[in-house]
């Protein structure tokens, strides 16, 4: 099935290379290792909300240098998605959401955040939804399986909110996608100058 689904198909074509996602990025046995090496790092229970940066419920996170095998593989397996002369800062970001957690509409403060997100999601499926700040009527939804890759560049990054659809509100389509604990693995680069 489509991983992405579109308000109309000029926006797909128009969103083509800009917002993707891949499936199958990261092995079951790459996840393990990978949560084994970032899940110390976000604490014992204590899950928050809200954000000063973005409407958020329902998580934890940290920022994370990957020093691990899997997490330096990833990184040098995600360092393509950006240009060669702003690669990913070598810390990943770790959003822990509760399943009846969720990130509210935003664009990534452009003052932290350069041109490209790479996103690695694990353990539970989720929806990220696109939507114009131009025209709201215009969205795109990806369909991210656990173990699959999003990046965002350009106008999908720019021109476009994004926001992980909480448990009730995860639907694909038709296709309802219950959520359950999801951490996610954030590649940002830095903004130029
Ligand atoms: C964020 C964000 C998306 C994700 O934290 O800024 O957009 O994949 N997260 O969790
Ligand atoms: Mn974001």
């Amino acid at each position: 099935p489509a991983l992405l689904r579109a308000s109309s198909p000029e926006l797909l074509r128009q969103l083509r290379g800009l917002a993707l996602v891949r499936g199958g990025f990261v092995s079951e046995g790459e996840v393990a290792e990978l949560l084994r090496e970032v899940e110390p790092g976000l604490g014992r229970g204590r899950y928050q909300s809200d954000h000063w940066d973005r409407a958020i419920t329902g998580y934890r996170e940290t920022e994370r240098r990957l020093r691990g095998g899997a997490g330096l593989a990833l990184l040098l397996r995600v360092t393509p998605a950006f240009p060669p002369c702003r690669p990913p800062r070598p810390s990943a970001h770790v959003l822990d959401l509760l399943p009846e957690g969720g990130v509210g509409p935003h664009v990534d403060s452009v003052k932290f955040c350069g041109c490209t997100i790479a996103g690695v999601s694990l353990l539970s499926p989720s929806v990220l939804r696109l939507r114009s700040l131009r025209d709201p009527q215009e969205w795109l939804e990806l369909l991210l399986e656990p173990g699959s890759l999003y990046v965002l560049r350009g106008a999908a990054r720019y021109e476009f909110t994004h926001e992980i659809l909480p448990d009730e509100k995860s639907f694909f389509g038709g296709l309802r996608v219950p959520r359950g604990r999801r951490v996610a693995l954030i590649f940002r680069n830095d903004p130029p100058g």
